[in-house]
């Protein structure tokens, strides 16, 4: 094999502690993690890397608030995380946290020497700056020109501070993109960063800070701790041992062949790190992947909001294997997903108990029946078999191109390709009819040991692509077919091969591989989870940001997920007047309002109840997204949802201007 002993050097970001690890968290890991898999699967030499961004006032202070210091507040949560990792299977091959002693010290070298030759010099920071808080923000952060976090008043202050000349490489980088169109993908995430970050022209960044210490030090002048990027996106070449003793990974591994990141920050990845790589004379990854964000309650998962959904609840629930499979095959690569549990119940019935689960279990128990487990030799096969033969040729060819192209959902269609062809096969050639005559028709006992093994063979293949995603099925299936521990019909390789089933192997009986679910039962159980947890955030009044760095520059509006007029016009609103509202018992910020949308009367709840008390909102007209699905917060059905701008902590509704009946439609 062309790939063998070829270095793959594949990495995750770095995560910021965080109490609660969601499942948006798990979808880089995991895809990580499947291409990892895979490459070593195709003879690759894989370094695959992930580990923990510790550093920054959010943590000093979270630390603080708990009476522990920061160290030991990381430790708790890294080992939870590092846990979690190693129930989802995930097969890193280093972890690094960014307080590991070697972390720091290559990242003092590094910061010195682009301070020594000139990359790196002294100015000062102009911000809002927050006393209590010991923050500073940027003009957009401001909620009302007050503090984002406590919404007390901010005064403009000036703090010494180092700056990376990051505007010395814009034209570098340009050209760079330009000149290297798989350098960031997908594409629309490479136009974005040239169009609004990079051609409108890059500002020095601010790579030092004086107001906390809970950072690097800078070694030449210790009032400053290295700031953010320089220190998290290092963690890519320090973890190979980049400016220590022993850099022999580094020599092997770099440049990279993929950093997967959330598209949050494909534009640190994509100007700022390769800048400092130019800067320190090195090449650059060979790609950047931006992924896309798992959705939930129309927004991105966050522990404040409480709308995290918990992936040790749901590996505990449905099985690891279950949970990746529904995280790659859901949502296309690279776009943005709704995470919901209707969809992830239907996908783990229909995909992985009817299509696969039932397609192991009838084609085992039709052996055992028919002969007595043990494939024949005596078998002649005909045209649909033929057919099936080619198809999974072409599988197998469309999986590699899939997984090298990183599209994990179009590689797993293509193996369900397979699979649904397999259970249609067992239709078309009803092997209980041919059963019936095998005693005592040669041609047909023939027949019928044709078929099995056309369904044996192909459920071999199926085993081995199915293992990049879902690493403790294929050893159930193999169990089943009877091959476990036989490499030569279970390496990679052997996929490509048809009719290797050894005659003679016997089958035999295995648990169901994915248990039916009782869907009405489990979507209501999953519920009173959600909706448990988000009370908690609600009650404990969780901070408004994740962990991080303190004035971390946010990110770019994203425009990579465009929708089209078509898209748009599936959201239908209307002018409602509110009629009645009262609060929802047991909630301190719902409302539920009766809404007169012209011929109908709609009930809604609303998350209002913090601004808008019940007597002012009768007789307010609103707009309401009159087709939402239902959903049910606190025991109360919302039949809709009204819109409210809201930035910070504050909020409010958006009205109609000027005098329309309620029932108008919006366009
Ligand atoms: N510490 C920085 C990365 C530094 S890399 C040099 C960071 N950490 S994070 O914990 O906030 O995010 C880590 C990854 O999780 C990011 O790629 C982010 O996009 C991903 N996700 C967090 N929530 C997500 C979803 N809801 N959906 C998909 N991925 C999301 O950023």
């Amino acid at each position: 094999m062309a790939e063998k002993n070829k270095t793959y050097y594949i990495t995750t970001p770095i995560y910021y502690p965080s109490g609660n690890m969601h499942i948006g968290h798990s979808y880089t890991t995991v895809a990580a993690d499947a291409e990892a898999r895979y490459r070593r699967l195709k003879g690759y030499d894989v370094m695959f890397l992930t580990g923990t961004d510790e550093h920054g006032q959010k943590i000093q202070r979270k630390a603080a608030e708990k009476g522990v210091t920061p160290k030991e507040y990381v430790d708790e949560i890294v080992a939870n995380t590092k846990e979690l990792w190693k129930l989802m299977n995930v097969t890193n091959d280093r972890f690094i946290r960014t307080t590991d002693d070697f972390h720091v010290a290559a990242v003092q070298k590094i910061f010195k020497r682009l301070y020594d030759q000139g990359d790196i010099y002294k100015s000062e920071y102009e911000g809002w700056y927050c006393t209590p808080c010991e923050s500073f923000w940027t003009e957009t952060q401001l909620v009302d020109g007050k503090c984002p976090d406590c919404g007390r008043p901010v005064e403009r202050t000036r703090e010494e501070s180092y700056f990376f000349r990051l505007s010395k490489y814009q034209q570098r980088i340009i050209d760079y993109i330009e000149s290297h169109p798989d350098f960031i993908q997908p594409v629309s995430r490479k136009n974005e960063m040239l169009n609004n970050f990079l051609r409108p022209g890059l500002e020095d960044l601010c790579v030092s800070r004086t107001s906390f210490d809970w950072g690097i030090p800078v070694t030449f002048d210790q009032k400053h701790v290295v700031y953010v990027w320089v220190d998290a996106l290092s963690n890519y070449i320090t973890a190979l041992g980049y400016a220590s003793d022993d850099d022999s990974a580094f020599k092997k591994y770099w440049p990279a062949q993929v950093h997967l990141v959330g598209k949050e920050i494909v534009r640190f990845h994509t100007i700022i790190w390769p800048a400092l790589l130019m800067a320190l004379d090195l090449p650059l990854p060979e790609q950047v992947y931006g992924h896309g964000w798992l959705l939930i309650d129309g927004g991105k998962m966050s522990k404040s909001k409480g709308n995290v959904v918990d992936p040790r609840i749901l590996c505990a629930k449905y099985g690891c294997d279950a949970i990746r499979y529904f995280l790659l095959r859901e949502v296309p690569f690279g776009a943005d997903g709704v995470f919901t549990n209707e969809a992830l119940i239907g996908r783990i019935n229909a995909d992985l108990a009817n299509d696969l689960g039932n397609l192991v279990s009838r084609s085992v128990s039709m052996q055992l029946k028919y002969f007595g487990g043990v494939q024949p030799a005596d078998k002649t096969f005909a045209a649909p078999d033929e057919e099936i033969r080619g198809l999974f040729a072409e599988i197998y060819a469309n999986v590699q191109t899939q997984m090298d192209a990183l599209q994990f959902p179009s590689a797993l269609t293509e193996i369900w390709r397979g699979v649904s062809r397999l259970n249609k096969f067992i239709d078309e050639t009803a092997p209980w009819v041919l059963a019936k005559t095998a005693d005592t028709s040669d041609a047909d006992r023939a027949r019928l040991a044709g078929v099995m093994y056309t369904l044996l063979e192909g459920i071999r293949i199926i085993s081995i692509l199915i293992e990049p995603f879902m690493p403790e099925t294929p050893a159930k299936i193999r169990a089943q077919l009877g091959i476990a521990g036989r490499h030569e019909l279970t390496a990679w390789e052997s996929a490509a091969q048809w009719g290797v089933y050894p005659d003679g192997t016997a089958v035999q009986k295995g648990e169901a591989l994915f248990p039916r679910i009782d869907a009405k039962k489990e979507l209501e159980e999953l519920e009173r989870i959600h909706q448990e947890a988000k009370a908690a955030a609600t009650q404990t009044g969780a901070p408004a940001k994740e962990a991080g760095g303190s004035a971390a520059p946010a990110a770019g509006e994203d425009n990579a997920n465009l929708i089209t007029i078509d898209d748009f016009a599936k959201v239908q609103m209307k002018v409602a007047e509110v009629i009645a509202a009262e609060k929802v018992p047991d909630s301190d910020k719902l409302l539920k309002l009766r809404l007169n949308v012209g011929a109908e009367t709609r009930q809604v709840v609303s998350g209002i109840a913090k601004q808008y008390s019940p007597e002012e909102m009768v007789g307010k007209k609103v707009i309401l997204i009159t087709n939402l699905q239902p959903a049910v917060l606190r025991g109360v059905e919302s039949q809709g949802m009204i819109l409210a701008a809201t930035k910070g902590k504050k909020l409010v509704l958006v009205t109609v201007d000027g005098d329309i009946p309620a029932g108008a439609a919006i366009s």
